[in-house]
C-alpha cells in the first residue's frame, strides 16, 4: 500500500500546499491534554453566545426531514435572501460555507498561471485555492495594518485574473474604509474579477465602512461574499453566500457539487435572517468585550491592533506559540497564526463576558 503511494504523482500544483489548519477543537485538546476542566475555545472567531435561536428552533421542526435530499437551488434561502438583500435569486449563490464559495471563484476561473492579488496577510484559504488551481499568488503586503490600495493597483497586469480582500482583514481586523474602496474598485479592469469578503461585516456599525453592494450595480465584475458562520452563529452549519451579476453567478453555479447546502442548513440559515434581535445582542456583546478587552490588554502590556471583528489581534514580546500552549494547558484555545507570517501575535475570539475575564485570568498568570 506504502509503495503505492510512494508511485502515484500529486499533481505538480498540490505538492507543496500546506493544508488549511483551522482553530482546535475543544475535543481535540481534551483527548490530548486529558484535561478535564471545561476548555473554551476563543480559536474560530466563532459566536460566542450561541446559535441564532430562531434558526435552532426552525430546524427542530424540519429534524425528521433529513431522510430527504436537500433543495438543490436552495429555492426558499435564496427567495428569503433575496426579499432581505434587494436583489433578484439569480445574483445570489449559497455555498457550504464562504470557502466554497472562494473555492467555486478559483476553480470557475483561475487558469495555471494567472495571476491573483491579495493582501498579506488575508485569510488564508486565498493563498491555499490560488495554490490548488495553479494560480500565482501575488500578495501585496498590509501597509500599517491597511490595504495598500496603490500596491495592488499597480500589481493589476494582463496576467491578472482575480483580485481577493477581504474586509474587514482575518488576522488583523482592520478595515479598507470607502473612500480607499471605492478608489480601488474603479480600477480594477473588467478582464479582472474583484472579489470582496465580508465574513464579519455585520458587526462594524461605522459610517467609514463601504457597504460593497453598493458597487454591484455599476460593475459588473465584483463578487462580495457573506457568512452565517460568525454574526448568526451557524457556523457548524456551513452557510456562506454571495453576490455578484447573473453571468458570474451561473459560472459558479457549473462548478459546485449538487446539494452543496445541507437540509436543515438551509431552514437555519432562512429562519435567522429574521433573528435581528440576536444579532443586536451579538453586536452588543461584541462591542463591549471588545472595550473590556483593550482596558485589560492596556493593564497587562498586551499590544493590540484595534479591530472591526469579533476577534482580536495580540501581540506579544516573545513568541506567542508558548503563550498559546500555556494558555491550553489551563483550558483556553486560542490562535497562533505563524501561517501568516506572525510568529508574536495571537488572534483571539471576543468572548461573552465571562469568556473574557477567564481569558484575561489567564493571560495574567502566564505573561
Ligand atoms: C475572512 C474570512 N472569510 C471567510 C471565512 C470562512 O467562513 P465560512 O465559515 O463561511 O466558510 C472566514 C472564517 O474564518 C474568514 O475569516
Amino acid at each position: 500500500m506504502s509503495i503505492l503511494l510512494f508511485v502515484i504523482e500529486l499533481r505538480n500544483f498540490v505538492q507543496n500546499i500546506r493544508p488549511y489548519k483551522p482553530g482546535k477543537p475543544i475535543e481535540e485538546v481534551v483527548r490530548e491534554l486529558g484535561i478535564k476542566k471545561k476548555i473554551l475555545k476563543l480559536a474560530s472567531n466563532e459566536n460566542p453566545l450561541g446559535p441564532s435561536p430562531k434558526a435552532v428552533q426552525a430546524m427542530h421542526a424540519k429534524i425528521n426531514e433529513v431522510n430527504l435530499y436537500p433543495d438543490d437551488n436552495c429555492y426558499y434561502l435564496k427567495n428569503k435572501m433575496s426579499e432581505t438583500f434587494g436583489l433578484a435569486t439569480e445574483n445570489i449563490i449559497t455555498g457550504s460555507g464562504s470557502v466554497e464559495l472562494i473555492e467555486l471563484i478559483f476553480k470557475a476561473y483561475v487558469n495555471p498561471g494567472d495571476e491573483i492579488i491579495m493582501g498579506d496577510p488575508s485569510f488564508i484559504m486565498y493563498k491555499i485555492a490560488s495554490q490548488i488551481f495553479g494560480g500565482k499568488r501575488v500578495a501585496i503586503p498590509l501597509k500599517n495594518y491597511d490595504q495598500d490600495v496603490k500596491g495592488i493597483t499597480d500589481a493589476i497586469n494582463s496576467a491578472t485574473k482575480i483580485i481577493i480582500i477581504d474586509n474587514p482583514v482575518n488576522p488583523t481586523g482592520t478595515i479598507i474604509t470607502k473612500e480607499y474602496l471605492d478608489r480601488l474598485v474603479k480600477n480594477v479592469p473588467s478582464h479582472v474579477l474583484f472579489v470582496i469578503d465580508e465574513a464579519y461585516r455585520e458587526y462594524i456599525e461605522d459610517s467609514e465602512y463601504p457597504n460593497a453592494m453598493d458597487y454591484l450595480t455599476e460593475y459588473d465584475n465584483v463578487v462580495i461574499l457573506h457568512t452565517f458562520s460568525k454574526i448568526y452563529g451557524l457556523a457548524g452549519l456551513r452557510v456562506g453566500y454571495g453576490f455578484s451579476n447573473k453571468e458570474i453567478i451561473a459560472a459558479l453555479m457549473k462548478v459546485r457539487l449538487p446539494f452543496n447546502v445541507n437540509q436543515l442548513a438551509q431552514i437555519g440559515a432562512a429562519a435567522a435572517l429574521d433573528d435581528t434581535e440576536f444579532v443586536k445582542r451579538s453586536i452588543e456583546n461584541n462591542e463591549s468585550g471588545k472595550e473590556y478587552l483593550y482596558k485589560e490588554f492596556k493593564r497587562l502590556g498586551v499590544a493590540y491592533t484595534p479591530t472591526y471583528g469579533n476577534f482580536i489581534l495580540a501581540h506579544f514580546e516573545h513568541d506567542a506559540k508558548e503563550i498559546f500552549q500555556k494558555a491550553q494547558k489551563r483550558g483556553i484555545i486560542v490562535r497562533t497564526i505563524l501561517e501568516y507570517g506572525l510568529p508574536h501575535s495571537l488572534r483571539i475570539t471576543i468572548g461573552t463576558p465571562q469568556q473574557n475575564k477567564r481569558l484575561v485570568e489567564v493571560l495574567q498568570t502566564i505573561i
